[in-house]
């Protein structure tokens, strides 16, 4: 597997995968289900035979039917052609049926496997992955994902397969009456083929690939729209945006139209083709029939066979495009299974013991992968248990990255960070951060009810213990008053709640979540002043007990807390409590307080 070095602008580039990697996915889910797989395998063999028996039967019809209209009119035998003919037919449909219901059975179960395997894959991708990657893409990728390989299986098992096996067959029935007819035959479908494959790919799906860029571009244009709506909205830009749509919407028009006029062109050379060969096929039986060396038999079997094979053969073309398509649309989704994870726990992780809450920065040095310098250059700190801990400094200085690396969202580059003793990339990750509750300055909801919300930290959580959180939250009160209380819908991301409110309802989960560590990290910068005394009531209440750690944006939001530490640049520049603080000359806390103060 080949993959591009990693750099600045792309720190993680695709995986190069190719057809046969993308056939090796296939095949491991085809694998998946090998009795189906062989039923189905088993049931196409079948299904050609009977494919292959109508022709024949169709040629002995015409034989013994000319026989006895010109012998002595006992036409018994032409009947039992045609019961074979009819017979071949009636077993047609039915195995026709069974490999279809074979197929179904075996399509949707491998379909959702794969689609669970990706889900799983690229949800237990780092935090860092996820910055760098566009969810939209993402999402349109995994589920884009089960439709290519459910395009590829067809191809392969109900078209590539079954049409491989006829034109063996009738090449070994042709070649046993007349070999010179056989390997003709054989090399006119091969010619009809090799020019459908390299129209189909070389001119054809160079428009196609163009005509479907530019239906993406629809897509991207017209959610961006729709998302900044509001903006739209405000500056009266609607007829700007159509203007601008009106474009990309021509430009599909354009390209479509180019795709869909070769697409057709394609289809009337094919027929043409098709014409053809035929004409030089049956020619020959013709004239070696002139010769008395081939019956009216051999010419009805020779048109039968050429009507069956026709309609497998018209699609050739088509299907190898889509299966161009799918297999690069599928190469996305190779590029998931194959990509490490990049936090990943290490063999025989152990659980989480969660104690008192002691975090540990033990000469930590890391930098982000996307810069070149380093954020943390030998980062030494101790948090006791149950100290409340203020964290302020610029934008910029790695508040929030002290907080991620506690969480073990990043690994660090050298040195160790430790939670009650235990290394965090030693244990479970799932664990280490069920004992860290977070409330960030902006949190996200999802978009199910109020109860499963607040009790996202430990799902078992009763009623009585998620009302009990609300409460402790300050988020009762307006719970109460929503029109479905906690079983209201909060919106795609908790639109439908202002931002203090789902400060709140974020609160009410990490006292649900009942963990030794909690963690502010500007919870309360976006809010106004009621808002903010409520939530930082709240917020006293949560910290109660617990190692707690507030980013804070406002000075006022630390004032209290046990010790105040001053970052900048990804250094502890000051630190002490308020008072020890303030107390400092020319300190940095000193003049950022006063500058507020003023401010306020
Ligand atoms: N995912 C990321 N990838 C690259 N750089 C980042 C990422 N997150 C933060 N940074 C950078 O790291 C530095 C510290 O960021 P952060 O810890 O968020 O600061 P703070 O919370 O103090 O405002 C900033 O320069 C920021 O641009
Ligand atoms: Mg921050």
């Amino acid at each position: 597997m080949n993959q591009e070095r990693p750099s600045k602008d792309n720190p993680y580039p695709a995986f190069q995968a190719g057809w046969r990697d993308v056939m090796g996915l296939c095949t491991r889910y085809w694998m998946r289900r090998p009795q189906l797989l062989s039923g189905l395998i088993l049931l196409t063999f079948c299904l050609v035979a009977a494919d292959i028996l109508m022709p024949v039967a169709a040629g002995m019809l015409v034989d013994r039917a000319v026989i006895a209209a010109n012998g002595d009119g006992s036409f018994a035998a032409a009947w039992q052609a045609l019961f074979l003919f009819a017979g071949a037919s009636i077993a047609h449909g039915i195995i026709n049926h069974a490999t279809h219901v074979t197929w179904i059975h075996m399509a949707a179960p491998n379909m959702s496997s794969l689609l669970q395997d990706t889900f799983r894959k690229v949800q237990r991708f780092s935090a860092d992955w996820h910055a760098n990657t566009f969810a939209g893409a993402t999402v349109r990728k995994v589920t884009r994902g089960k439709w290519s390989y459910d395009a590829i299986s067809d191809i392969v098992w109900i078209h590539f397969l079954p049409l491989i096996l006829i034109v063996s067959g009738l090449t070994i029935i042709l070649c046993q009456k007349f070999l010179e007819v056989g390997l003709l035959f054989l090399a006119t479908v091969i010619i009809y083929v090799g020019i459908s494959v390299v129209l189909a790919l070389k001119y054809l799906r160079p428009a196609n690939i163009r005509a479907a860029a530019a239906d993406s571009a629809i897509g991207a244009n017209i959610a961006d729209a729709i998302t900044n709506n509001a903006t739209v909205k405000a500056f009266g830009a609607e007829e700007r945006e159509e203007v601008r749509f009106q474009g990309t919407s021509d430009d599909w028009a354009n390209k479509a139209l180019v795709s869909w006029t070769r697409g057709g062109q394609l289809k009337f050379l094919q027929s043409i083709l098709w014409a053809v060969l035929q004409l030089v096929t049956i020619g020959v039986v013709l004239s070696l029939a002139a010769q008395g060396r081939a019956s009216a038999g051999d010419i009805a079997f020779l048109l039968t066979a050429n009507f069956q094979l026709g309609g497998h053969l018209r699609q050739v073309g088509n299907h190898i495009r889509q299966f161009q398509r799918a297999s690069s649309e599928l190469a996305d989704v190779v590029d998931f299974h194959w990509r490490p994870e990049q936090i990943a726990d290490p063999q025989q992780a152990s659980p989480f013991e969660a104690k008192r809450g002691e975090i540990v920065f033990d000469r930590v040095n890391f930098g982000y992968s996307s810069t070149t310098q380093p954020l943390y250059q030998d980062f030494s700190l101790t948090i006791r248990p149950n100290e409340r801990v203020g964290l302020v400094g610029p934008s910029g200085s790695g508040k929030s990255t002290f907080v991620k690396l506690i969480q073990r969202l990043y690994d660090v580059d050298s040195g160790e960070i430790r939670l009650d003793g235990q290394p965090v990339r030693e244990v479970n990750q799932s664990s280490l951060r069920a004992s860290v509750a977070l409330v960030p300055q902006d949190p996200l909801l999802f978009h199910r009810s109020l109860a499963e919300n607040i009790a996202y930290g430990r799902p078992d959580a009763t009623e009585e213990e998620i009302i009990e959180a609300a409460k402790r939250a300050r988020a009762w009160e307006f719970i109460q008053r929503l029109p479905y209380g906690l079983d209201t819908l909060v919106g795609e991301r908790g639109i439908k709640l202002s931002g203090g409110e789902r400060q709140r309802v974020a609160i009410a989960r990490a006292f649900v979540a009942d963990a030794p560590v909690v963690i502010f990290d500007e919870a309360t910068s976006s809010l106004d002043t009621i808002t903010e005394r409520l939530i930082q009531d709240a917020m006293n209440e949560l910290m109660d007990g617990r190692t707690t750690i507030i980013i804070a944006h406002r000075l006022s939001t630390v004032r209290d807390v046990d010790r105040i530490l001053v970052f900048d640049h990804g250094r502890i520049v000051e630190q002490g409590s308020h008072a020890e603080l303030m107390s400092l000359g020319q300190g940095r806390y000193r003049s950022l307080y006063e500058m507020q103060d003023v401010a306020a």
